[in-house]
């Protein structure tokens, strides 16, 4: 385990036969129609990665880029497209894929804008998600595993930008964030 770490919340085995699971659930829903899946970077491009192996329908990937103004920990609502598609959405199965589901005020935005381009169906994949924290409800389709409120990195999750690259997710030590 990473020096910097308190525990592992998630190990590598359990992340990745979740990410199995839910690749299997989208294969199975979306059967031979094309998935374009839409990555928020920069989080969930681990995610998107693993994702997009586990999925046998045929598959289009995609990327945004978004920023909160505010504060970096705290999400604000007020969300600034950084890099937008470069597909055009229209009459397509959208699938937005996410590392983690906060406050839910970054989707809140994200699903506004998209669905505004008319996609044929827009859902949510999310690896994590903090029950309690939701401010807005955002319905995922996919939910891969619910984490608590804690400070998690990992798997695509960061501290200043750090600990994306562990293969496990695990809860920061405070001095570390705090310090
Ligand atoms: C994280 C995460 C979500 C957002 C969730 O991104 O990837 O996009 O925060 O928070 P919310 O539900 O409270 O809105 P972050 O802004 O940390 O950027 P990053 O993916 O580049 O680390």
């Amino acid at each position: 385990m990473h020096p910097d770490l308190d525990r592992i919340v998630l190990t590598e085995q359990q992340i990745q036969d979740r990410i199995t699971e839910i690749g299997a659930d989208i294969s199975r829903d979306y059967g031979d129609e094309s998935v374009l899946l839409i990555a928020v970077l920069r989080g969930a491009s681990l995610f998107i990665a693993d994702l997009a192996r586990r999925i046998t329908s045929p598959v289009e990937i995609d990327f945004m880029a978004v920023s909160s103004y505010g504060s970096s920990r705290q999400s604000s609502g007020v969300v600034r497209i950084i890099k937008d598609l470069e597909e055009l959405i229209e009459g397509r199965h959208v699938l937005v894929v996410e590392d983690i589901l906060d406050t839910g005020l970054t989707l809140k935005y994200l699903l506004k804008n998209l669905a505004s381009r008319k996609p044929a169906t827009l859902e949510v994949v999310t690896l994590l998600s903090k029950e309690d924290k939701q401010r807005v409800p955002i319905s995922c389709r996919y939910v891969g595993f619910s984490v608590p409120d804690e400070f998690v990195v990992g798997y695509g999750l960061d501290y200043a930008e750090r600990y994306r690259n562990l293969p496990y997710i695990g809860v920061l030590k405070p001095e570390i964030y705090s310090g």
